[in-house]
């Protein structure tokens, strides 16, 4: 059984993540998507609303294959939840080569503390290249529609989310 864990802060997750995710799932047997909990950020989604809605988005995106997937939230360093989870990958996405640098500093990092486990990368779809989960965020808040960036059910967590955000911004 081949697992691997795909990390991240799914800030929200995006049709970007998805689409790594997917193809992940062609490769391994079973995908566990780690959800980082941060205590040094404050995120926009909650971690319990944002592994909930990434539960949600890989049921409407990758339904025949949810099955596979696993999402939980994790502390601490991503190899030590591989090796709890018995993982031998991690899964990363590249977008493009700006990616590259930060991502193979964190793979060589990553290898030095368990050379057991490799990182995987794969490689975005041109056509969600351009997608990240902050520019997703700002999108959002200042009124945009995501609706080609990210799952429906994620979507429209955001806009509730955005909405109370800006209800107590005016009561500030
Ligand atoms: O979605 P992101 O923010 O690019 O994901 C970064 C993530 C979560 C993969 C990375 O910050 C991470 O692995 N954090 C856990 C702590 C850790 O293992 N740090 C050492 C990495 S070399």
């Amino acid at each position: 059984m081949r697992v691997a864990v795909y990390p991240g802060s799914f800030d929200p997750i995006t049709l970007g993540h998805v689409d790594v995710l997917r193809r992940a799932l062609g490769v391994f047997d079973r995908v566990v998507v780690g959800v980082l909990v941060n205590p040094k950020k404050v995120p926009m989604l909650d971690i319990d609303t944002r592994v909930a809605v990434i539960r949600s988005g890989v049921g409407e995106a990758l339904a025949d294959q949810a099955a596979r997937v696993d999402v939980r939230p994790f502390a601490g360093l991503t190899v030590d939840a591989c090796r709890e989870l018995g993982a031998r990958f991690i899964v990363r996405g590249l977008r493009a080569v700006s990616d590259f640098e930060a991502e193979l500093q964190m793979a060589h990092m990553n290898h030095r503390l368990a050379p057991e486990i490799d990182t995987v990368f794969f490689m975005t779809a041109l056509e969600y290249s351009y997608l990240s989960s902050s520019l997703v965020r700002e999108i959002v808040r200042f009124g945009g529609d995501p609706a080609e960036m990210v799952p429906p059910s994620v979507a429209e967590r955001l806009a509730a989310v955005a909405a109370a955000e800006g209800a107590l911004a005016r009561v500030r």
